[in-house]
């Protein structure tokens, strides 16, 4: 007689299994994607099944002809203690008594599938470099005269195939008390990258469930966001974001240079200034979040030459002139510590993406990784909008990239009533055509501010400024109901016909929002804040043009616009003011922040760390600073929409 046929859903894996075989046993041969911490002591209920057929009973009644098995005492214990849903099973426990097919609920999958990819709807695997392993290890004896530690590597080796590599002498000393305590069963954080040896990040005695977590984090020159993630199902807990302080030492990243070449020990500061920041911020989300800060294990970054070499504590005096070397550009994996990170886990791991070039950083090659324009057959054009804008340009035969000095005005910062991305800000804004009033959400709040209920729904907030996406949307609204000229000049109140374009100096603003009477702020609009915008999008387009040039087009197929966190930039309004090149609406989508979508694909699978360091090899970079066409497209670029290009789309 043939033994029991065995199928897993969903992955469709079959073979056939004697009686009695453990389930997890069997997903194990077959490959099936089953997870388990406690490697089948039935401690961990990571390795939950569900029959796709027939029913269970419990505690030894007779089972139904399809069911798995009769229901064993290791799980009655479990389940009396801390229950399993109906029908489920303990993989490791159930075992196989005839033909079955068996369902491994998502819960279940150590590749789980959480990021999907913004415009490439490719799915990401959850393969999270770190990991929480269960083992016994063998208790000393008179006559085995090795020590713990050699004993805990043979069984790690023995139970998961992990390969430890040295241990740092803080662990060397916890490991003694805890294996005592936990009478030589131990749970031990592993860290295995894709190549070389595993690093033991922590052990505790007995079973200890976790969660770990990680911290992707996108190091901007204005702000800086972290998503922190729990790294055994990818989840989001918290994001949060801070200013990032080193801006008291230069709003962008040429004037953070300069200071560092003016002022000795200048690099020094600014490298102090971030790290604290970076503590900070890992102390807050983890709040936010209620976990131990302490219990972060891992941290990805991204982020630009700039930003990376003065993380580092690099002086980043080469990047200021031509010819732009980098001190590496490769990625770097270190410990968290050396990065003077010491709010998370005194052995924490921090990975940092490869930079492309000079002038083109870690947060470029985050933004190929998570919108994959190599990967697409229309020609696409990423934006990245931030103080240093990073645009790519490509499809399947090839990709280019460039970096565009925009400044931070897209951020909100050198904008008069400008604030980061935060409950409060103005994020959208649209104004009457007939009246020329405007009205506006703000961000944590659903309503407009002429439904009913507003004022009492931003009571708390307040309406505290604009953001990045709020100024953008304004200045193109601005432009639509003839407030603003094509060269950017505000009109008066005689010529506007409201009274909300004010005289301001020798020019004039417009006055979106005026909370004085409540102790808020008045917030306009200025003629300075539109001159900001102007140079920001100029930049903009120059580079994307530019990059249009090397690839010999005049228009592309699809155009992503990615942003800051939190803020979601109009692609109407983008075009109105000529920030990009003429396109069909309907082919500019927006995907929010796709650096950090890149961090995060990067802390949740190990394998995305080798492809993005593969495609940045791939990437033609095109520099910007050197090249005289970028100068004149900047020029061309400063009216709304642009002096020359006829924008045959925004006329339709
Ligand atoms: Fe841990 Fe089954 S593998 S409970």
């Amino acid at each position: 007689e043939q033994d029991p046929l065995v199928i897993f859903t969903p992955s469709g894996k079959r073979g056939r299994f004697p009686v009695g075989t453990p389930v997890l046993t069997a997903a194990r041969q077959l490959g099936v994607d089953l997870d388990s911490v406690c490697g089948g002591r039935g401690i961990c209920s990571k390795c939950q099944v569900a029959p796709a057929f027939g029913e269970f009973s419990k505690h030894g009644v007779t089972v139904a002809k399809d069911a798995l098995s009769e229901w064993n005492a290791v799980e009655a214990r479990y389940d009396e203690k801390r229950g399993l849903k109906p029908g489920r099973r303990l993989g490791c426990q159930a075992t196989i008594q005839s033909d079955i097919v068996i369902d491994v609920p998502p819960e279940s999958q150590v590749h789980r599938q959480v990021v999907r990819k913004a415009a490439t709807e490719r799915v990401i695997e959850m393969d999270p470099a770190t990991r929480l392993v269960l083992v016994d290890v063998t208790e000393p004896d008179m006559h085995d005269p090795s020590g713990d530690l050699q004993r805990l590597q043979a069984a790690l080796h023995a139970a998961w195939q992990v390969d430890l590599g040295e241990l740092p002498l803080a662990l060397l000393s916890k490991l003694q008390p805890v294996l005592r305590k936990g009478n030589w069963q131990v749970t031990c954080a592993i860290f295995q990258p894709a190549e070389g040896k595993a690093q033991l990040l922590d052990l505790w005695p007995g079973y200890f469930e976790g969660p770990l977590y990680g911290l992707a984090i996108d190091l901007g020159s204005t702000t800086m966001a972290a998503h922190l993630c729990d790294l055994a199902n990818g989840r989001v807990l918290a994001s949060s974001g801070l200013m990032n302080p080193q801006i008291r030492f230069g709003e962008d990243l040429m004037s953070r240079v300069s200071y560092a070449m003016m002022n000795p020990g200048g690099d020094a500061e600014m490298t102090a200034a971030v790290r604290e920041a970076l503590n900070q911020l890992a102390e807050e989300i983890a709040k936010e979040a209620e976990i131990d800060p302490k219990l972060i294990v891992e941290t990805v970054f991204v982020c630009n030459p700039v930003m990376h070499h003065l993380l580092l504590g690099i002086d980043p005096v080469e990047l200021g002139q031509a010819p732009f070397a980098l001190a590496t550009s490769d990625s770097l994996s270190l410990f968290a510590s050396e990065l003077g990170l010491d709010a998370i886990h005194p052995q924490a791991r921090s990975y940092i993406l490869p930079c492309i070039a000079g002038h083109v950083g870690a947060d470029a090659a985050a933004v190929a990784l998570s919108e994959a324009p190599g990967e697409q057959d229309d020609l696409t054009l990423v934006i990245d909008v931030g103080t240093n804008a990073e645009i790519l340009l490509g499809n399947r035969s090839r990709v280019l990239a460039c970096s565009s000095p925009t400044g931070p005005a897209f951020e909100g910062a050198q904008i008069s009533s400008g604030q980061r991305a935060a409950p409060g800000a103005i994020e959208r804004i649209e104004i009457d055509p007939e009246t020329k009033d405007p009205r506006f959400r703000v961000i944590g709040c659903d309503l407009w501010s002429d439904d009913p209920g507003f004022e009492a729904a931003t009571a708390v907030t307040g309406i505290t400024g604009i953001c990045g996406s709020g100024i953008i949307e304004a200045v193109a609204e601005m432009r639509m109901t003839g407030l603003l000229d094509a060269s950017g000049l505000i009109g008066s109140a005689e010529q506007t016909g409201t009274v909300r374009c004010e005289p301001d100096g020798r020019t004039h603003s417009y006055l979106v929002h005026d909370g004085s009477a409540d102790g808020g702020p008045r917030i306009t609009v200025t003629q300075g804040d539109i001159r900001a915008i102007q140079l920001a999008k100029s930049a903009l387009y120059a580079g994307a043009r530019l990059l249009m040039d090397e690839m010999a087009v005049d228009t592309v197929d699809r155009i992503v616009l990615a942003g800051a966190f939190g803020a979601h930039i109009s692609p109407k309004h983008a075009m109105v003011l000529g920030m990009i090149p003429d396109a069909p609406l309907k082919a500019v989508t927006s995907a929010g922040n796709a650096a950090g979508t890149g961090a995060r694909i990067a802390l949740l699978n190990r394998a995305s760390r080798k492809e993005i360091e593969t495609v940045v090899r791939q990437i033609t970079k095109v520099e910007t600073a050197i090249e005289p066409r970028f100068q004149e497209h900047f020029v061309a670029a400063n009216a709304l929409p642009h002096a020359s290009d006829p924008f045959p789309n925004l006329s339709a």
